[in-house]
């Protein structure tokens, strides 16, 4: 008898054979928002009709005079239109029969819950409207937010919206320097943070990182505090200064009018990492932004009424603010937050979860699902899935095995599975399967969205045929693009749209098949993505060079098993610095201080000398060659070639970098 594992693989390479595809269950397609491929033909024929359709689903307080204006590469969306997004996600549902229906269920970590109804969600975000309101926060005004996944984090985005204060949300993971930047970019007159946060049952002292970011951070005026772990958090308030977000909300009117906002005004700045050390503040405005996803989440996740619906992401990055909070609750949609870790208590968190609630649309990154099937099939098995009727996957590419591992094993072969590729820039998924109408291929994002054109391109600008690599750009416009780089229009132009002119340079890398199926390579620029996250060789880099033993500092990606990628970094110290275990320990969790746990190097390697080309370029190239175990590429380019084939033999020995 042929062994399991054999067995297990002969059926996996059966599955991926070359062409083979899993059209859309009947049972699904049968019941789809979206059934008729016409939807494409249409949107290209139309794109402004298109989008203008899907607009009516939205409540304006004054109609748009014009759908688009488009100068390359300065887009404006439903020019003249006003509205209010939080009016769109919260008041008009609590005003409608969905008033008592679930806007948020919220599950802490430690297992306490919270619901809260459209009608109770909109008493609180306007009390907390009328909170910032009393704290002088005017239209206009920047306040940044760096929280764990609290209730009170979607309410004070929505809050902000209420009252078109743009936010500022920074990841609750990241460093008090990491917060400071951002502050300090966006000039935030208001930042909104916890005593603590939750993490596998620790406390994460977010008011401490707070406190020393805000130092050096003049803008600020006024802290507000959502208490979530108490006495633990030794959080220590500043007289004047800090509120707590509960005294705050108890004095505070639950009324609040909306600020009519334009269609193009600022609605919130992201903060992703570029190819250069200093994160960009990526803005996103009203109309546009909330009509392509609540579009997207419509029609790709198949959002019917009663449904619940849980992205698994952190509410810090794009993900959230798209599919947590605007997207699923514009539609009206219950959508599901997540407090903690996966594997707190225990192995089967999510899957208790699912059960618990009745998920029927889970939304999550394939690093997960590689860390689960490295858990186990048995930690799923024990619960009651059978609420599930459709998959997500986003954030990096996702490998067949994992595809396929969460076909069977999550979605027992009958939910879709929707691999959908996008990014903070473009601020709504673009390429994507819908679910009823389109046949996957497990690894592929399949096709652009209606609407959306992507070619792919060789480096001279020309299209490169089936099957080959080139860079993904963007032609069209589409409605939640981002509009420039807070404070920073050059870099806009110059970095996203020079390359190709009047095109969008995506940084990506992808290919498309015979059938016009796009599948997306990874990045191709200094862009690493660690288990989903976006960081740049840069930031590290400069984190290492700012510690005193370190002279100069290569950091690249490698190949990582569950990750999709790990931090490698090579590292010549100064002058009569010893090269020690302990020293490596330090560089590490210097990084981890400057930037944020994210960011932590897996591997450091020290090495006398880096490979430079003539011109003192260090070429990663080679370093990643090194680091993932491969024949080295081209070096005739190096100043030394002595230097590379030294580092690759002690980097051997030395058994890679550990
Ligand atoms: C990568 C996250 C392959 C890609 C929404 C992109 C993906 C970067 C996919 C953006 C996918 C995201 N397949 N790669 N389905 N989704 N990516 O800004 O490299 O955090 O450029 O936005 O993630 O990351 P960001």
């Amino acid at each position: 008898m042929a062994d399991p594992a054999a067995k297990q693989q002969e059926r996996l390479a059966a599955l991926l054979q070359e062409g083979r595809t899993f059209p859309p269950p009947e049972e699904f397609r049968r019941q789809a928002n979206i059934r008729d491929v016409k939807v494409y033909e249409e949107a290209q024929r139309d794109l402004e009709g298109f989008w203008g359709a899907q607009a009516e689903r939205l409540d304006w307080f004054k109609r748009w005079d014009k759908a688009l204006e488009w100068n390359a590469p300065w887009a404006k969306w439903f020019v003249g239109g006003k509205l209010n997004a939080a009016y769109n996600c919260v008041d008009r549902h609590a005003r409608s029969e969905r008033r008592n229906k679930a806007a948020i269920l919220w599950e802490g970590e430690p297992g306490d819950s919270r619901v809260l109804t459209f009608g109770m969600l909109e008493r609180e975000v306007n009390r907390f409207a009328n909170a910032l309101k009393s704290l002088g926060v005017k239209k206009g005004d920047r306040v940044a937010i760096y929280l764990g996944m609290v209730p009170e984090l979607a309410i004070a985005l929505l809050a902000c919206a209420k009252i078109g204060a743009p936010h500022s949300v920074v990841f609750g993971g990241f460093s008090a320097e990491s917060l400071r930047e951002r502050i300090q970019d966006a000039k935030a007159k208001i930042l909104i943070t916890g005593d603590g946060a939750w993490r596998r049952g620790n406390v994460v002292p977010l008011k401490h990182h707070a406190d020393e970011a805000i130092q050096g951070a003049p803008s600020i005026e006024h802290v507000v505090v959502v208490e979530r772990v108490g006495k633990a958090a030794h959080a220590a308030m500043k007289e004047g200064r800090d509120f707590w977000w509960h005294e705050l909300v108890a004095q505070a009117s639950d009324q609040c009018d909306p600020e009519a906002m334009d269609a193009e005004d600022l609605l919130y700045i992201l903060y992703t990492s570029g190819t250069t050390g200093k994160p960009k503040g990526v803005v996103h405005t009203t109309a546009g932004y909330l009509l392509g996803v609540s579009t997207t989440h419509r029609m790709i996740f198949d959002i019917k009424e009663n449904d619940v619906y849980w992205c698994t992401a952190d509410i810090g990055w794009v993900t959230g603010h798209s599919y947590i909070v605007y997207g699923p609750l514009a539609n009206g949609c219950t959508t599901l937050m997540y407090e903690g870790s996966p594997d707190y208590p225990d192995r089967d968190r999510f899957w208790s979860i699912v059960a618990k609630y009745g998920v029927n649309v889970l939304y999550t990154a394939p690093t997960a699902i590689r860390t689960f099937m490295r858990w186990g099939a048995e930690w799923p098995a024990k619960h009651d899935l059978s609420s599930l009727r459709l998959l997500g996957t986003v954030g990096e590419p996702i490998n067949p095995e994992a595809w396929i591992w969460y076909h069977e094993n999550i979605g027992h072969e009958r939910c879709p599975i929707v691999d959908t590729w996008w990014q903070t820039e473009t601020g709504m998924i673009l390429i994507s399967p819908l679910p009823g109408l389109t046949a996957t291929k497990p690894g592929s994002a399949t096709r652009p969205f209606p609407g959306i054109e992507a070619e792919v391109l060789d480096e001279r600008g020309r299209r490169v045929g089936p099957g080959a690599g080139g860079y993904l750009v963007l032609t069209r416009p589409w409605p939640a693009m981002f509009r420039t780089i807070y404070g920073d229009p050059d870099r806009y132009v110059n970095q996203y749209w020079s390359r190709y002119e009047g095109k969008y340079f995506t940084g990506d890398g992808a290919k498309v098949d015979e059938d016009g199926y796009f599948w997306l390579l990874g990045r191709v620029d200094d862009v690493m993505n660690v288990a989903g996250h976006r960081i740049s060789t840069y930031e590290v880099e400069s984190a290492l060079v700012d510690h005193s033993a370190v002279a100069e500092a290569a950091v690249i990606a490698k190949a990582h098993d569950v990750k999709g990628q790990a931090i490698a970094a090579f590292v010549t110290l100064k002058e009569g610095v010893q090269p020690t275990e302990e020293l490596k320990a330090g560089l590490k969790q210097h990084v981890a201080n400057k930037i944020g746990a994210i960011a932590r190097p897996e591997d450091i390697f020290f090495t006398p000398e880096l490979p430079k080309t003539r011109s003192a370029k260090i070429m990663r190239r080679l370093l990643r060659d090194i680091a993932e175990g491969r024949v080295l590429g081209d070096t005739t380019t190096l100043a030394d070639p002595a230097v590379i084939s030294k580092l690759k033999q002690q980097y051997e020995e030395e058994g890679k970098g550990e």
